[in-house]
């Protein structure tokens, strides 16, 4: 099989998993925490980093720092991996499902906008929404397959109403929008994911980036239980996030690699995107001109059909293609949460085929997913 996107080990992560087992440092505190953070800030541009076991994690810690609370609404695109959505309902909340935009496939500003300006008001300092009465607490716009969301108007409405963003990078480390790298794009904090499936893994663990000291401290005294001082004093509920030194360890020597990573996920999405440009029925995922994706995944859309159809036939030919996202407003536990109307999600999401791109897929083994794609896409003219 060609598997879909795998880990990529060859540097140093042997030999740093290595230190720590000699040091006896192989828990949360430990020389590789620091210096992840500080490899990640310096990678992403944000000023502070706050590593966590897991992006889930540090979705739930930012949202809870920046205040979201038992049955606040948050406004999220539907078209996002259910920890998003997790995360808010973790806080006590739930989240109001958006649209997303042709552009990136990320958050749309403007149903963000019309949302806010048709279905809330203002109390005192708290924006409710209209028909339920329920408070109003953040955003979460969604970098969607590593593509930087339009964050300037996001961020524009964000400020006229009041809100805090949290953004979802999980998977855009390596990213930029207008010439900003993904920690420099006014959110208040954003959340990065190192599981075993991401462009830089930690085995998993994720990241909370800021720009505001404070924010970043808040974020980790959450994350550290709310420990105040060294004995068991704790000055409000929090959480036991913080990466060990072992999956920081493989996270460091990583990120050493990120530059040729995010450079090998580039060239093999832009061969995707040759090769299947003159297919009948087949787009490439969105390239605004404005933003550098990282490409997280590569794959193409297949307007207006089922690319699950697709996953079978490839999947006999040894290539682990597969299906992407299912919405929020399909998922049994967002069923009845409230939402706007979401026709763009609703138009894309079935059509979405993600193909191997590990940063490791060799020319070989990519011409043989072209070569197997084109195929099944003919056999699939044939047979109609
Ligand atoms: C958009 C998005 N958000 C959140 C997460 C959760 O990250 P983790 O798996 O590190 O908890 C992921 C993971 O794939 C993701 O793709």
């Amino acid at each position: 099989m060609i598997p879909l996107c795998i880990p990529n080990l060859g540097g140093n992560e042997a030999r740093y998993l290595q230190e720590c087992v000699d040091s006896n440092f192989v828990s949360s505190v430990g020389p590789f925490v620091d210096r992840f953070e500080a490899d990640v800030a310096s990678a992403t541009g944000a000023a502070h980093a706050v590593a966590t076991t897991s992006g889930s994690a540090g979705l739930h810690a930012a949202l809870t720092a920046v205040g979201v609370g038992r049955d606040d609404l948050v406004l999220l695109p539907s078209f996002t991996f259910i920890a998003s959505a997790n995360a808010i309902a973790q806080c006590g909340a739930s989240p109001w499902l958006l649209d997303i935009d042709e552009a990136t496939w990320g958050l749309d500003p403007q149903a963000l906008e019309v949302a806010l300006t048709r279905e809330t008001e203002r109390r005192g300092d708290a924006l409710l929404h209209r028909a339920s009465g329920r408070r109003v607490a953040a955003i979460v716009p969604v970098h969607c397959l590593g593509l930087p969301c339009d964050m300037d108007p996001i961020i524009r409405v964000a400020r006229a109403y009041g809100l805090p963003v949290v953004a979802d990078a999980a998977a855009a480390i390596g990213a930029s929008y207008r010439d900003r790298p993904i920690g420099q794009l006014g959110a208040d904090l954003s959340v990065l994911s190192f599981n075993g499936n991401k462009t830089v893994t930690a085995g998993g663990g994720g990241a909370v980036l800021s720009n505001e000291a404070s924010l970043a401290a808040r974020v980790r005294h959450l994350t550290t239980t709310a420990r105040v001082g060294s004995g068991f004093d704790h000055d409000r509920v929090g959480f036991n996030y913080r990466m060990t030194n072992l999956q920081a360890a493989v996270g460091c020597a990583q990120i050493e690699q990120l530059d040729a990573f995010v450079a090998a996920k580039r060239r093999i999405a832009r061969q995707y995107d040759v090769a299947f440009s003159e297919l009948l029925g087949v787009r490439a995922f969105p390239t605004p001109d404005w933003a550098r994706s990282a490409c997280w995944f590569s794959g193409l859309s297949w307007d207006g059909r089922d690319a699950e159809e697709l996953v079978p036939l490839l999947q006999a030919e040894g290539i682990a293609a597969r299906a992407f996202w299912k919405p929020m407003s399909e998922q049994v536990p967002y069923r009845s949460a409230p939402r706007e109307p979401t026709p763009v999600c609703d138009r894309i999401w079935r059509s979405v085929l993600t193909l191997p791109c590990s940063s490791s897929l060799t020319s070989d083994d990519q011409a043989a997913v072209i070569a197997a794609l084109r195929k099944a896409l003919e056999r699939d003219a044939e047979v109609e």
